[in-house]
């Protein structure tokens, strides 16, 4: 007998990647539930080879349903999670509302799968930010082997972490460009058609954007709270793929070619670094992908022990939509839940 899965926020970017990847990963679900506000009530979404009528969520019982991959953003999360958990679902939620609670374990399964049992206290699961996702994956095997004193992280993020309005942004401003039409920022700060924003998130009192502050957050919460971490988020004019420039201090020695070994066996990392002409990935090439791609691994002369990387993902998948899947098969193999249904 299989799982009762509702998908909150279906129609979203993440939502509709969160569709693709169930059926593509063939999850033991009897059955698909895709829900978003009023707006989207029976409009349809695809999922693998059915489509999904859009129930409203407001409308919907969470009462049989065992998990609920949340992805509604953090006003609706903070709102729902609590009362859906109440319930007895079990909340994957994607959105930064629940990160950073004590009683919420926040979960990459190739890094720290084993602090998932701390979910019954809220029945909520956090996914990380989509660039720290990537980053952790990256940084946990090197962490084990050289431990990790400092990260410098430069991020390279896609309009696509900022919802798919961020993308239509893209999108219109880039034609008006071509047909000379002006150009109006909407949801972001400044034209991002041919351009780079330094500014992702509010600002916070020390000058640090939240999105900055995440990384930091997550890094210490997901890996080891004695790392130093400080982080440049900036939004490029990419559709979807998240890059990340990583300089990393280590404890102990580690080489260029050990660090490409050691992420060559890591689960999740794919190593492409050929010093040559293209011989490294690009977010274009990242899209549609679940690997987290490392590339440009070289030593840092200006430290003892230090090592520099390009790290670069799908963020609507490892960064978003395939972690949270990844969550719920971590509960579904360790028989952390079991179907209602079964119960019944
Ligand atoms: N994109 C990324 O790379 C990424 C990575 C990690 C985490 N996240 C997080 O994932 C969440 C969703 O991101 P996204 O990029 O998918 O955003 P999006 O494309 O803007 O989609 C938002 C979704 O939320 C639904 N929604 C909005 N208000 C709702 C309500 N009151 N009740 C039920 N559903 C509601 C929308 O439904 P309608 O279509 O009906 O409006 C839509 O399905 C955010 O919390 C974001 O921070 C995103």
């Amino acid at each position: 007998m299989g799982f009762k899965i509702a998908i909150a926020g279906a129609t979203g970017n993440v939502g509709r990647e969160m569709l693709d990847i169930l059926a593509e990963r063939g999850f033991p679900a009897d059955e698909v539930v895709a829900l978003a506000s009023r707006r989207s009530q029976g409009t349809e979404v695809s999922f693998g080879d059915r489509t999904l009528k859009v129930q409203a969520m407001e409308n919907y019982d969470f009462s049989d349903t065992d998990i609920c991959l949340m992805s509604a953003g953090g006003t609706v999360s903070k709102e729902w999670s609590p009362k859906i958990g109440a319930k007895g679902c079990v909340v994957i939620d994607n959105s930064s509302a629940w990160r950073y609670d004590a009683d919420v374990p926040l979960i990459v399964p190739e890094v720290n799968a084993d602090a998932i049992t701390g979910f019954t206290k809220r029945n909520i699961i956090a996914n990380p930010n989509c660039s720290t996702a990537q980053l952790v994956v990256a940084l946990k095997p090197l962490h084990d082997h050289a431990k990790i004193k400092r990260i410098v992280v430069s991020t390279y993020q896609s309009v696509s972490g900022g919802g798919k309005e961020a993308m239509e942004e893209l999108f219109n401003q880039t034609r008006a460009v071509f047909v000379n039409d002006p150009i109006e920022p909407q949801k972001f700060t400044k034209r991002i058609a041919f351009n780079v924003i330094p500014h992702i998130d509010s600002f916070m009192e020390d000058g640090y954007t939240k999105e900055e502050w995440k990384v930091l957050a997550e890094t210490k919460k997901m890996l080891d709270p004695a790392i130093k971490v400080t982080c440049t988020a900036v939004r490029v004019p990419v559709f979807i793929g998240h890059s990340e420039s990583v300089n990393i201090e280590f404890e102990n020695e580690i080489t260029a070619d050990e660090a490409r070994n050691i992420l060559r066996e890591a689960p999740g990392c794919l190593v492409i670094d050929k010093q040559e002409d293209g011989g490294y990935i690009t977010p274009y090439e990242s899209a549609g992908e679940d690997a987290t791609y490392i590339s440009r691994i070289r030593e840092d002369a200006t430290v003892e022990n230090g090592l520099n990387m390009w790290v670069v993902s799908d963020n609507l998948r490892k960064g978003a939509a395939l972690n949270t899947v990844q969550i719920a098969e971590v509960l579904v193999n360790r028989g952390l839940i079991t179907p209602k249904k079964a119960a019944a």
